[in-house]
């Protein structure tokens, strides 16, 4: 396969136009086949659900090329699984969990010469997501939706790559209890552009979100989970049910026992402990995991022991045992990783 001929490595997390999409309808209560299409153009009503009331849902994953050459994703069941509980939360039809693997198979295979080369830092992201497309105009569910799934190549989310982030605390909260914290709703980041935008106009690189009940409990960021490191080395991420169940962070929980031989922790991580860990880390599809020098708290400052030049070194192990697993240098646990 002749790759495309592409600065990878200079890639961004931004989006370029690949040459196949995936498209299904969801109509008369039904989701038709499905097929792949070169229109990367969406025309829809007016007063389709998704522009009136926000009804949209996505996902995020990627396609890599391992050591050996070949083409993988990264545990594509439970992006399915989880879009399939988002949908249900939003009142829009599930897509069926093996169509869902199907197509990201499919947008790969059709892309396969935009899956950026091993060693190049680039992977391919894949962005699958949901409309409500008919017209909608009194508050409820839409009666029609698109499923699509599109690929684009992506360097770092983070620019800098894996120099340490300086977050601030947010005086927004992300999601309520009992809100939609849990799933992967478009209105969740809508309503995080302003804090955003705010805290990039302040020199942060992120909004490290508190619970919205006590404002005592470290939450997650605007895309990606907390994973902090003890001084005695004990990975310990935040439990809430007002969070993203991050796939990522799942996965370096696992790694981090079964692989590394470490402690690790699922509980409720008060903000006040911040100041006590060696090392913090955010971890996402986007993000993998990117180090977290520094946290400003309305002007009071939590620097990291592991400091501002590089990733701390658990961290760093957690980070080379993920990558080596999805470029195929690790044996992978069963189901893992999906060839193409
Ligand atoms: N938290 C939020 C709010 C996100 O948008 C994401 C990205 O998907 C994550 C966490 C990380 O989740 P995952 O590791 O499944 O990509
Ligand atoms: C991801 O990591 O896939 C995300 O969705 C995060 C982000 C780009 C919002």
């Amino acid at each position: 396969m002749e790759k495309k001929d592409i600065d990878w490595s200079g890639l961004g997390f931004g989006y370029v136009q690949t040459d196949k999409r995936y498209v299904a309808n969801f109509k008369n209560g039904a989701w038709d086949e499905g097929v792949l299409t070169d229109d990367a153009n969406i025309v829809m009503n007016e007063c389709a659900g998704v522009l009136q009331y926000a009804q949209t849902c996505f996902e995020g994953l990627k396609a890599y090329t391992t050591e050996d050459g070949r083409t993988v994703c990264f545990r594509p069941d439970l992006n399915a699984e989880r879009m399939y509980n988002t949908a249900q939360r939003l009142e829009m039809p599930p897509f069926p969990k093996d169509k869902f693997i199907d197509a990201v198979k499919q947008v790969v295979k059709a892309n396969e010469a935009w899956v950026p080369p091993y060693g190049s830092g680039a992977t391919l992201y894949l962005r699958p997501y949901m409309f409500g497309i008919n017209p909608v105009i009194g508050v409820k569910p839409a009666d029609d939706y698109q499923f699509r799934i599109f690929a684009t190549p992506v360097g770092p989310y983070f620019k800098g790559g894996a120099k340490p982030l300086t977050l601030c605390v947010s005086d927004f909260d992300r999601a309520a209890p009992h809100g939609t914290g849990h799933i992967k709703a478009g209105l969740n980041y809508a309503m995080s552009l302003h804090p955003i935008v705010e805290a990039h106009k302040a020199g942060y690189a992120e909004n490290m979100y508190l619970d919205a009940a006590t404002r005592t409990k470290v939450e997650e960021t605007g895309g990606a989970n907390f994973l902090f490191i003890t001084k005695d080395n004990k990975v310990v991420t935040p439990k809430s049910n007002s969070i993203l169940p991050s796939i990522t962070r799942r996965s370096l929980m696992y790694v981090a026992k079964e692989y590394l031989g470490l402690e690790a922790e699922e509980r409720e991580v008060h903000f006040d402990e911040v100041k006590d860990f060696a090392e913090c880390g955010l971890c996402g599809t986007a993000a993998v995991i990117s180090p977290v020098g520094k946290i400003v708290d309305h002007g009071k400052e939590i620097c990291f022991p592991s400091g501002m030049d590089e990733m701390g070194p658990i961290t760093k192990k957690l980070y080379d045992t993920l990558t080596g697993i999805q470029m195929g240098r690790l044996e992978a646990p069963e189901g893992w990783i999906v060839e193409i």
